[in-house]
Parts: structure tokens; sequence; C-alpha cells
């Protein structure tokens, strides 16, 4: 019984858009697997402002009157109000967004709504409403990016000289600054704009105008369209124009690695909130108790930060994988373009401006970073530095006595600032009482004043350059 529900619908009509040759409707699962408007409905928006101008295109081209295109504009116009108003009802048996649209305005102003279709084709459509669409989402991405790359220099502000571990293998390596170690984090999040403002050049080119996939032998002005719709130029080839879609694949790599990044300083954020570290404290409005342990004030808005990175990389990988196989030009594979794009988008929009309240709310412990200090012999290269420097002992022996001091320290359970002047000359004879001073972390990070070191003097530097680089 159940199975035939599954076949022909003899009841329902063919598809009214394109139906001429089809004497029955879907079945009900073809007409489920088939229809995007439950999503697609996103661009409708842009679906309009696209239609609108190819109608300003054809008018003004002589292929359509002036009075068809005025009623195509106007008829639009009102659609676009009534999907903001919640008036419009989609209808999945219309099954995308572009012939709901087309539907309600041939209803709206008849026959003229037949024309508007004229030189076009659902896959020069879609592709250039989907282009519009993420070139608007990227613009959204960017300054919430900006936002978070302030949220880091302004904490980082705060901390040129707060002192901490720098870890290598998740082990105490060597003290830096907490204000260097955010600003780390500020020239990822540039590079990550870097890279959408590159893909926003590649998908702001328009295949409107391409047809189906050959081009058309009405005679269209593509670059008026284009520089309509706020389009550099229009795509050159046909073929490729309703094909690519490597705008897509790229946004949703560079999201990808975007989340890459925002879930390497969600990570950390757990870490320093964690009370073994306690080197933060998280805000209210960003944790939530447990209901079991009255003590707990769980991360979990970075724990979700860092979690959604699986979808962002799974989207990439989703898209790729359906993309990979076709063969030019339009397969209906290239419907499920839309959901990982939008998801990833959406992904963002809520990852970035999270990661940014947090930031802006923590408050560091430099009292806890500092306790940290002594715990590992952070300052064993200053020490081995020292050696070279002081007593002209290749680094390479440098290194080699320094081993022997920490392992001294080790058995005495002491730092190595608390070692006795005579222990250390027992292991290497030319080791003065000045070496004291590189063993305090402080000293150590004043010293490194390299370029990009993190010497509290260049982190003041580098603040007001990730300003005015980035700000
Ligand atoms: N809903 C379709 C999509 O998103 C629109 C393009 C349909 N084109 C076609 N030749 N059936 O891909």
């Amino acid at each position: 019984m159940k199975n035939k529900k599954l076949s022909a619908q003899k009841s329902r009509t063919p598809n009214q858009m394109w139906g001429g040759h089809y004497a029955e409707g879907p079945s009900a699962i073809m007409a489920e697997i088939n229809a995007s408007v439950g999503f697609d409905q996103r661009l409708y928006a842009q679906d309009i402002r696209a239609s609108q101008a190819h109608a300003e295109m054809l008018a003004a081209q002589g292929i359509l009157t002036p009075k068809d295109k005025n009623a195509i504009v106007k008829g639009l116009d009102t659609i676009r109000k009534e999907i903001e108003s919640g008036k419009f009802k989609f209808s999945a048996s219309l099954e995308d967004v572009h012939m709901n649209i087309e539907s309600r305005l041939r209803e709206l102003i008849g026959d003229a709504a037949g024309r508007l279709h004229t030189a076009r084709s659902r896959n020069d459509q879609v592709a250039t409403d989907f282009r519009l669409w993420l070139r608007d989402a990227l613009d959204q991405i960017d300054p919430a990016l900006q936002d978070l790359q302030a949220a880091l220099i302004d904490k980082a502000d705060k901390h040129t000289a707060t002192i901490m571990p720098g870890f290598t293998h998740m082990q105490a390596a060597q003290p830096v600054t907490f204000g260097h170690h955010l600003l780390a984090y500020v020239e990822m999040l540039g590079r990550d704009r870097a890279r959408f403002a590159d893909c926003r050049k590649r998908t702001n080119e328009m295949p409107l105008g391409a047809a189906a996939l050959a081009g058309t032998g009405f005679p269209i002005d593509r670059a008026h369209t284009a520089k309509a719709l706020g389009f550099a130029k229009p795509m050159d080839n046909s073929m490729d124009a309703v094909s690519a879609r490597d705008f897509a694949l790229e946004f949703l790599a560079d999201a990808a690695i975007l989340g890459t990044h925002l879930s390497r300083l969600a990570e950390e954020i757990t870490l320093w909130a964690a009370p073994a570290f306690n080197f933060v404290e998280l805000s209210e409005a960003f944790t939530s108790g447990s209901s079991i342990m009255p003590q707990k004030r769980n991360p979990d808005a970075a724990e979700l930060v860092r979690g959604k990175t699986g979808r962002l990389l799974g989207n990439f990988t989703a898209l790729a994988t359906t993309i990979k196989g076709l063969a030019l030009t339009y397969a209906k594979d290239m419907q499920e373009d839309k959901e990982p794009v939008f998801d990833s988008a959406d992904t963002l929009r809520l990852t970035i401006s999270a990661m940014a309240g947090m930031v802006r709310d923590m408050t560091a412990n430099p009292v806890a970073m500092k306790a940290a200090l002594a715990a590992g012999f952070i300052t064993a290269t200053d020490l081995a530095d020292w050696l070279v420097r002081a007593a002209n002992i290749p680094f390479r022996d440098a290194h080699h006595l320094t081993g022997k001091i920490v392992r001294l320290a080790e058995e005495r359970g002491c730092t190595l600032g608390e070692l006795k002047l005579a222990d250390m000359q027992k292991i290497d004879k030319r080791i003065t009482k000045d070496i004291f001073s590189v063993l305090d972390p402080e000293n150590a990070v004043k010293s490194r004043t390299s370029f990009g070191g993190t010497a509290p003097a260049n982190v003041k530097k580098a603040v007001a350059s990730a300003r005015k680089r980035f700000l």
C-alpha cells in the first residue's frame, strides 16, 4: 500500500511552468526530492532584483515593450512586499523560488509575466541570484570579522606587558605576553578577511545572459545588466557561467579555514578558563552553569564555536563532492549547492559574534599567568643564550650545559632563578652572577625585541600597527 503512494500521482496536474509536453504530474516523492523552495526562498530578494534588471535591459534593447516592462517591475515590487510581510504562499509544487515568483507574477499582471523569461533560463538565473546572495553575505562577514579583530586588539592593548607561558607541544616553552598571543589571532583573521575579499572578486561576475548554456539569439546587452546589478562584468563563457560553482566552493573553503582559526582560539579559551589554568575568567553572558555541579561555569560558547567547525569543514566537503563529477553544464545535482553555503554563512554569523562577545567580556588573571611561569623552567632558552653571549660558548654546548642545570633544578625542586650560583658554577665555571638577570621571565620577555617578537615595547607597536592595518 505504502509503495502506491510513491508512484505517479495521476491526480496531480503537470507543472504549469514547463509541463506542456507532460500528461501527468510528478509522484509525491519526486515532488519532494525535486523541490528546493524550502531553502532557496532565501534568494527571493536577489531573484527579484535580477529579474527587474533583466526586464529593464530587455526593454532598453527593444525586446520588451515599456508597458510590459513596467508591469513586470511593479509586479515584482508587489511580490517583494508580499514576501517580506509574510503574505506570500510558497508552494512546493512550483519547485523553486524562481517559479514561485514567476507564477505569482502571472497572477498579478497576466501574460506579460511570461515575457520576463525571454533570453534567460533558470540556469543563468539561479547562478546569478546565488552570486548576488553570496556577495551580500560576504559584505556582512567582513565587518563582523573586523569587529572581532577590534575586540582582540583592545584586549591586547590592555595586556602588552602581561606575561604568561607560551607553549609548544602544550608544554611551557618561553614566556610571552598575553597581548602578543592575542595579536596572533588578529593576524589570522586579517588573512581570513583577505581570502573572503578575494572570493568576493571572483563571485562578483555575472552569469545572466548565458541563458540555458549556449547564450541567446536575442540582442541582449549583458554589460547593461551587469552594471545595474553591480557585477564587475558579465562572465566570458556561457557554459562556464551556468556550470561554475567554484565561487561557492571558495567561500566554503575560506569559511572552513576561518573555522579552524576560531576553533583554535575557542580551544585556548576553554583551556585558559579551566580552573587548572585559571588564566582568564569568562563572563556569565557566554558560559552556563551545570544543573548538578553548582561550582561550574562551563565555556559553552567557546565549545560551540569549536564544535561548529565540523559543519564548516563538512559543508566544503559536501559541495566539492557534489560538483566534482559533473559534466558541463547544468545538472540538478547543483541544486545541492545552496544549503551548505547558507549553513556556513549562518554558522559564521553566530560564531564570529559569539567569539567577539566572549573576548570583550573575558578578564585576564595576570597573577595566575605569572604563577604558571614558575613551573616548566621557562627561561631555559634564555640561560643557554646567556652562555653563548656572556661566556662565548657555542649554542649546542650551551644547550647541553643548560640541560644539566635544568636537571639540577628538577632534583632540587626549585626554579632556575632559585638555584645557587655555586651549584651552577660546579656545572660550568664560566657562569657568573650576571646569569640571574636572564632567569627572570620579565627580563626574558623584555629581551625579545626582534621584529615580530614578544617584548612589551614591540607589542605596543604591534597594537598600533594592527589598528592601522585592520580597523
Ligand atoms: N532550483 C534549481 C537549482 O537550484 C534552479 C535551476 C533549475 N534548472 C533546470 N534546468 N532545471 O539548481
